[in-house]
């Protein structure tokens, strides 16, 4: 199937990156979200990141206006109606993106293709809240959206070839390479990423080295470009902490338990990049 239309749930980090690369391949996208000032937070965004790309001369302006002209924004699920594929990227708790699958099968056409960009959360789970479990499938983007090339394209456990395959051919056209992979919690992407960045947090509360050491070592001795802290910042923490909580619970294996510190930073609001302050400090 030929995807045209798609309808993104969630104007957030996530959300607002995918909703510029499908536009900027030519797709026309809704991007909703809870109120009316999230969805034109979300647009803000998109402009903003448009034009730095402008200046930046990695884009034409036409290119950049073209891309816009093909973005509408929305609070609630009217656009679902007439989506070929919707991407849910809320917040992530399962009951919360449980209740959205059921209100997108309700208003989504027959034919249209459930997914979400879910990071860790069982699709199978998401699947089984629909009436339709062979369209549902994980759609995961990587961050920042319009910098990285990868789309884990997650099969649930009733999930079509079709559905894959329509999946797969919107992440090429978005310039992406799809790569698929079995539904299991993290996926292999957070599965691996996660423990990685916890241990540092641990290493980090233990005093084993400051926040520059611990992320330098990562950086210059395993050529990672960016370090685990700072990564965990760009990620969000409260992502990060989502994550571990359901890899701990999904896999049943203690070694997944959230560190105590990131626990602290979370509850005391210290969300990384988007709340200014993290491991690092950001300017607002
Ligand atoms: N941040 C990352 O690096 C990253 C990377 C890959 C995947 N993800 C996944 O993407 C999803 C979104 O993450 P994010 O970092 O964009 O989060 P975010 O907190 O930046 O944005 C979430 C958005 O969802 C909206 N929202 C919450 N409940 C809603 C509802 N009921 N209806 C409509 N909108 C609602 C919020 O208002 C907010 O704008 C999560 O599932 C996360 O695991 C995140």
């Amino acid at each position: 199937m030929e995807i045209t239309r798609v309808t993104v749930v969630g104007a957030g980090t996530m959300g607002r990156g995918i909703t510029q690369v499908l536009a900027q391949a030519g797709i026309v996208v809704t991007m909703t979200d809870r109120d009316d000032e999230s969805a034109q937070a979300g647009l803000a965004a998109i402009e903003a990141s448009l034009s730095r790309a402008v200046s930046r001369g990695r884009m034409d302006q036409e290119e950049a206006d073209l891309a816009l002209s093909l973005i509408e924004v929305e609070a609630g699920f009217n656009s679902v109606r007439s989506a070929d594929l919707v991407l849910e990227a809320v917040v992530e708790q399962a009951d919360v993106k449980r209740g959205i699958f059921r209100t997108l099968d309700e208003q989504a056409p027959e034919h249209a293709v459930l997914a979400s960009n879910t990071s860790s959360i069982s699709i199978t789970s998401l699947a089984a809240a629909t009436s339709r479990p062979t369209q549902v499938v994980g759609m995961h983007f990587f961050n920042p959206v319009p910098v990285m090339g990868l789309v884990e394209v997650v099969r649930g456990f009733e999930t079509s070839d079709g559905t894959v395959e329509s999946t797969s051919s919107l992440a090429r056209r978005a310039g992406k390479t799809p790569v698929e992979v079995r539904d299991f919690p993290g996926f292999v992407s957070n599965r691996v990423l996660m423990p990685m960045i916890n241990e540092a947090i641990y290493c980090l509360m233990e005093g084993v080295a400051t926040r520059e050491s611990i992320d330098e070592v990562m950086n210059l001795g395993m050529n990672h470009p960016m370090g685990p802290l700072a990564l965990a910042d760009l990620i969000g923490l409260d992502v990060c902490f989502d994550i571990l909580e359901v890899l701990q619970r999904d896999l049943g294996d203690p070694k997944y338990r959230p560190c105590p510190l990131l626990r602290q930073y979370v509850a005391a609001g210290w969300l990384g990049r988007k709340s200014g302050r993290g491991f690092y400090e950001y300017e607002s």
